[in-house]
């Protein structure tokens, strides 16, 4: 809507996980180096936590992206609202088995278990990786699932770990691993991503603009300011702050957005 008065070709500030608008913060790229050790060098487990929005789901797309997809097979669960039976089925079922049972009652772990230790065997001797990503996984609620992904660790070849399991997940789901000792000693990487400062949320905030086609400053330096202010830092409240701002702004028909249009749509929206 907003798009042609300020000159852009797409709109820079929605909240979908897009790699190709990452903005690479110090965190950003600290996680994201993390996870992508974990998964080079085979480090069996690794966890990415951090508040609602601060980047855990894109930061995982763009490790995928990275990945040789000829090479890395990836079973990718988002909502693991699973028991633990479900939770396997579903890995499995990403991982390519077929004709897995569906009533509950013809369920069992073992058989799951079995089942998924063989795609990884087979992977292993195809020459093929086994990537296995459970993104919200604070959601899980019920505690067998870290047990069952515990003895799919335990599953090795030629004492190499068979897969690597990347868990991501909002801050309580790191106090949740913490308590769970034989668990949280699986995790050989951690990261815990935190929000942006000042400086970065104006590049943050400049760099999705350009990606988007702008070819001037659309946002003044002093906006900057109550945007942290009212964003905490979070990635997708400032998206939000500032797609509200490009559309007030177009309805000002002002040149730029200043702190004035800022504090008006922070109160406006209540972020
Ligand atoms: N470093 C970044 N560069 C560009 N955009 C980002 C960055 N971090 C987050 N975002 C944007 O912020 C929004 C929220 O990010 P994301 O969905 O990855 O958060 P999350 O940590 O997975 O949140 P939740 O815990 O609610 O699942 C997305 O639109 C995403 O594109
Ligand atoms: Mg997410």
């Amino acid at each position: 809507m907003y798009e042609e008065y300020w000159s852009l070709k797409e709109k820079p500030f929605e909240n979908t996980p897009d790699p190709r608008f990452l903005y690479y913060s110090k965190e950003h790229e600290e996680g994201l180096f993390r996870l992508l050790y974990a998964v080079e060098e085979k480090k069996g487990a690794a966890m990415l936590t951090g508040v609602f929005g601060c980047g855990k789901t894109v930061l995982i797309r763009v490790l995928l992206t990275q990945l040789n997809r000829n090479i890395y097979q990836v079973a990718l669960i988002n909502n693991p609202h699973l028991t633990s039976v479900e939770l396997l089925r579903s890995i499995a079922r990403r991982l390519g088995a077929e004709n897995l049972p569906e009533k509950l009652t013809e369920m069992s772990a073992d058989h799951f278990l079995q089942i998924i230790e063989e795609i990884l065997i087979n992977n292993v001797k195809d020459g093929k990786e086994t990537l296995i990503i459970i993104d919200e996984a604070h959601v899980i609620k019920d505690n067998e699932i870290f047990e069952e992904l515990r003895l799919l660790l335990n599953f090795q070849f030629e004492d190499k770990f068979l897969f690597t399991l990347i868990l991501l997940g909002q801050s309580e789901l790191a106090e949740r691993i913490k308590k769970n000792k034989q668990f949280s000693q699986r995790i050989a990487i951690g990261y815990s991503l935190g929000p942006l400062g000042e400086e970065e949320t104006g590049n943050y905030i400049e760099h999705r603009l350009k990606i988007a086609g702008a070819q001037r400053q659309i946002f003044s330096p002093q906006a900057i300011k109550p945007i942290l202010h009212n964003s905490g830092g979070i990635p997708r409240r400032i998206n939000q702050i500032c797609d509200m701002c490009l559309l007030t702004g177009l309805n000002y028909e002002a040149k730029i957005i200043d702190e004035k249009i800022v504090t008006e749509i922070a109160e406006s929206i209540g972020v």
